[in-house]
């Protein structure tokens, strides 16, 4: 079987599970990443998103064969930093979080969009999260909670 080589948050890891493998199921499964959440498996929830090379991608749609040599980042290496806790504190603030599911998905969009944009405006969060369905919000708290973020986090972006 041939092992795939790849950075899970700042760790060199390396796997053997088939190429085809989801790489949602290895992360879960082999490395213990429960924070990647599965919601629909077809790419359009968010609650599986991770970032890879920077940017944001959706876990359930990806097989492991394609992420030789990749950086990947999941809401856990995010939430032990202190943007993460920028971002956990500006969610709790604003009463964002609710049944708590689409949060972790949530979280690295946010981290996403603040490393490109540290400042958003209202059009551009919500432009960042439209990948990331929430049933439970409405989305207005969350929309708050992520300017909450941007205020608290100033500087780290
Ligand atoms: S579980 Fe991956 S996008 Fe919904
Ligand atoms: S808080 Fe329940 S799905 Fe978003």
């Amino acid at each position: 079987m041939r092992e795939t080589r790849f950075t899970l948050n700042g760790k060199p890891v390396s796997t053997n599970a088939h190429p085809m493998t989801r790489l949602i199921d290895v992360l879960r499964d082999e490395f213990r990443m429960t924070g990647v959440k599965e919601g629909c498996g077809e790419g359009e929830c968010g609650a599986c998103s991770i970032l890879k090379d920077g940017r944001i991608v959706n876990a359930c749609i990806l097989a492991i064969g394609m992420i030789e040599g990749c950086v990947l980042e999941t809401p856990e290496g995010i939430a032990g930093t202190d943007r993460g806790r920028a971002i956990n504190e500006g969610y709790a603030e604003a009463g964002a979080v609710q049944c708590g599911f689409c949060m972790t998905g949530m979280a690295v969009a946010t981290e996403a969009l603040l490393r490109q944009n540290p400042v958003p405006d209202e059009d551009e969060i919500r432009a960042a999260i439209s990948g990331n369905l929430c049933r439970c919000t409405g989305y207005a708290m969350i929309v708050d909670g992520i300017k909450r973020a941007a205020t608290k986090g100033s500087g780290l972006w």
